[in-house]
């Protein structure tokens, strides 16, 4: 099972940086996988410390893939890092262990510290369609634009009968980013 969560590892200058990535568990352990060349993954090598932050805020997830990070943290409480503000819960994670790859290395963590701050409000369709929008962008370069497009006319759906405010936002910086990347495909088959 994976659960798709915010992480934030921070650099050399003590930095946040926010990426959303797929965390399984395996044997009491959090298992990050980032698919190299990744500023997570130098940045966890580094400082072996993560926050995974649980958030309904889809906002942040779409932000990331669209260069929206400013997004508000606070100091963690055990470890040298940083918990996004309005996370309805987040781990405080210490590296335990790497399994070196070429293409997608797998990080194991320990859970040192861990705190719920709002509860489960109920599923979104909605969240769960900017989601998997959100995984295509990430994956613009590899996928044909007409699965892109059939992908997207489903999900509008969930969009149409059940976002709020957040999810609508969300929702249209992915599809302005697939407009440019299609806008930008079109121009250099014209070049
Ligand atoms: C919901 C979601 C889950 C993702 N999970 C992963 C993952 O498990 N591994 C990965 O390499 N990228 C994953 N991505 C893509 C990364 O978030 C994206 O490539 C990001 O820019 C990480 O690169 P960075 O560490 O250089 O910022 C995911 C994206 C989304 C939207």
């Amino acid at each position: 099972m994976i659960y798709e969560t915010i992480v934030i590892s921070i650099d050399a200058e003590n930095n946040p940086h926010i990426a959303p990535f797929g965390v399984r568990e395996r044997d009491g352990l959090v298992l990050i996988a980032p698919f190299r060349p990744s500023t997570s993954l130098d940045n966890l090598l580094y400082s072996h410390n993560a926050v995974i932050n649980l958030t309904d805020d889809v906002r942040v997830f779409a932000g990331a893939l669209t260069g929206r990070c400013g997004w508000t943290v606070h100091k963690a409480e055990k470890i040298n890092g940083y918990v996004l503000d309005g996370a309805l819960a987040h781990k405080e994670l210490e590296l335990v262990e790497v399994k070196e790859d070429p293409t997608r290395p797998e990080l194991y963590f320990r859970v040192v510290h861990e705190v719920n701050h709002a509860p489960f409000r109920g599923f979104n369709r909605a969240q769960a369609a900017v989601i998997e929008l959100a995984i295509l962008v990430s994956r613009l370069h590899m996928l044909p634009m007409a699965k892109i497009d059939a992908e997207l006319a489903y999900l509008k759906i969930a969009i149409e009968k059940t976002a709020g405010e957040h999810e609508r936002e969300a929702w249209s910086w992915l599809v302005e980013k697939i407009e440019n990347y299609k806008a930008a495909m079109s121009g250099e088959n014209q070049a």
